[in-house]
């Protein structure tokens, strides 16, 4: 263990959903790698004993991914236990005591965020914040103020360097890889500008609901669940400049200069949608206006992307699960005009496999001169056996790395983006379960040859 690593995490709303579906497994799989050896303290208010959290842990990781008997009975003799009330300063004294000798823990806010003030001070009163760090997670706030006001309540205790804010998508290699895939290559850099490139589309589908998370939902929808903060992710590591250096900083100075250069959304930009049947979930309000699905339309008023629309989609119960982007490039100005070229593009999928692809222009082989969009696969890879995004972004925080979070001034400028539509009111148009949104889609947001719809093979 290096001497700046975490000597100890604490977990707060260990009994919750994702402690259960995310974090056991990925502290079990921590430590079947050698990376997690210190003391896990879970902290929540169940009126549960440490077997009962532990016997938590053995379902979760049994549903998620699977148990391995050695990773998780050391993970079971790390594990304790402070079962109590947030507002009760005993249990933060519990907390302190079961810290022993650990000079640096670390403290994985995995409550709402409308417990961070009560419970940074109560670590704070108790005496528990001194070298410690602190992680929370998505969605950082709900609009500007509201991040501001919880950036203010975290720097008045840990400094930015301690602040780790998650966006698990960060954690994700092939996102990471658009990254590395852009300043890897130096024969990508002369064609991507406005020069060359027509239109960026970003499409994060599922084709499954909210799936039993209607409460959390209703208080959230899709910008504020995905695009402010996943979507932007994948978007600024596309659209940036070649950082100087890798580290931290610099690369994430440039990614919050992308999001300087894109001014407010606007209403006549984005089309919300929701699915038919979203108002029967349990949690949902009958007459509830929280969009399933959106498509918008950004600019980025930089040197290198001034008139490049930008366009991004995701949604709940469209036909496919898949992430993808598609890069297009500008028509040649061709000869061949009979023919309806289809454009350049580059094909990026995120999800479910990992693939590269440049769609290029031929004549199929044969007597007719018939014109077809062959793809030249630059890399696929089926479901890759890796490292899950949480224990990625754990190990990473637990480590003082903060490549992969977002710091305070680029969450402040995402969402000083997507805030005027949030308060817009813009309809929120019904779409049918299984199909690409709302049709309002179509003629109101639409990337110059329309939207690339992804296909996935079973
Ligand atoms: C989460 C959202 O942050 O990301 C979910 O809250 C969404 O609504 C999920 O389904 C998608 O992430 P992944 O890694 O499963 O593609």
């Amino acid at each position: 263990m290096a001497s700046s690593d975490s000597d100890a995490l604490v977990f707060l709303g260990a009994t919750g959903d994702l402690a259960y579906k995310k974090i056991f497994p990925a502290l079990q799989a921590m430590i079947k790698r050698g990376h997690l050896d210190v003391p896990i303290i879970g902290v929540a208010k169940a009126g549960w004993g440490l077997d009962q959290l532990k016997e938590r842990a053995r379902d979760s990781v049994e549903k998620h991914g699977g148990l391995d008997p050695e990773a998780f009975d050391k993970l079971c003799t790390l594990l304790r236990y402070v079962d109590g009330d947030y507002k009760d300063p005993e249990t933060f004294q519990a907390v302190r005591k079961e810290l022993g000798s650990a000079k640096r823990p670390a403290y994985y806010l995995a409550i709402p965020p409308a417990l961070f003030e009560l419970v940074i001070g109560q670590l704070a009163t108790s005496g528990c914040t001194n070298g410690a760090r602190v992680i929370v997670e998505k969605p950082f706030g709900r609009d500007l103020h509201s991040a501001q006001e919880l950036n203010r309540v975290l720097l008045r205790t840990f400094n930015e360097k301690r602040i780790f804010r998650i966006d698990h998508y960060l954690g994700k290699r092939p996102v990471h890889n658009l990254v590395f895939f852009r300043f890897a290559n130096a024969i990508l850099e002369p064609f991507w500008n406005r020069g060359h490139i027509a239109s960026v589309q970003i499409t994060m589908a599922e084709d499954f609901g909210v799936q039993g998370r209607g409460g959390f939902y209703e208080g959230t929808g899709a910008i504020r669940d995905v695009i402010q903060n996943h979507l932007f992710q994948v978007l600024t590591n596309l659209a940036m400049e070649p950082p100087p250096r890798i580290d931290s900083e610099s690369i994430r100075d440039e990614k919050v200069k992308v999001l300087k250069a894109i001014p407010p959304l606007e209403r006549k930009n984005v089309v919300r949608g929701q699915f038919r049947g979203y108002r029967d979930e349990k949690g949902v309000a009958p007459d509830s206006q929280v969009e399933t699905f959106a498509a918008l339309q950004l600019e980025i008023d930089s040197w290198r992307w001034k008139d490049v629309p930008f366009f991004i989609r995701a949604g709940k119960c469209l036909p496919v699960t898949c992430a993808e982007i598609v890069v297009r490039f500008r028509h040649p100005p061709t000869m061949y005009s009979e023919f309806n070229l289809r454009a350049n593009y580059f094909r990026f999928r995120i999800s479910p496999e990992v693939t590269l692809a440049f769609g290029i222009n031929a004549i199929a082989p044969g007597e007719d001169t018939m014109i077809h969009t062959d793809e030249l696969i630059v890399s696929r890879h089926p479901r890759p056996e890796e490292m899950d995004a949480y224990e990625r972004v754990l190990g990473d925080a637990m480590a003082g790395d903060q490549t992969l979070f977002a710091r305070e001034d680029y969450v402040e400028e995402a969402w000083r983006i997507v805030d005027p539509v949030l308060k817009a009111g813009t309809p929120v148009l019904g779409y049918d379960q299984k199909s690409w949104g709302p049709s309002e889609v179509d003629t109101k947001v639409s990337p110059p040859g329309g939207w690339q719809n992804p296909i996935v093979e079973d």
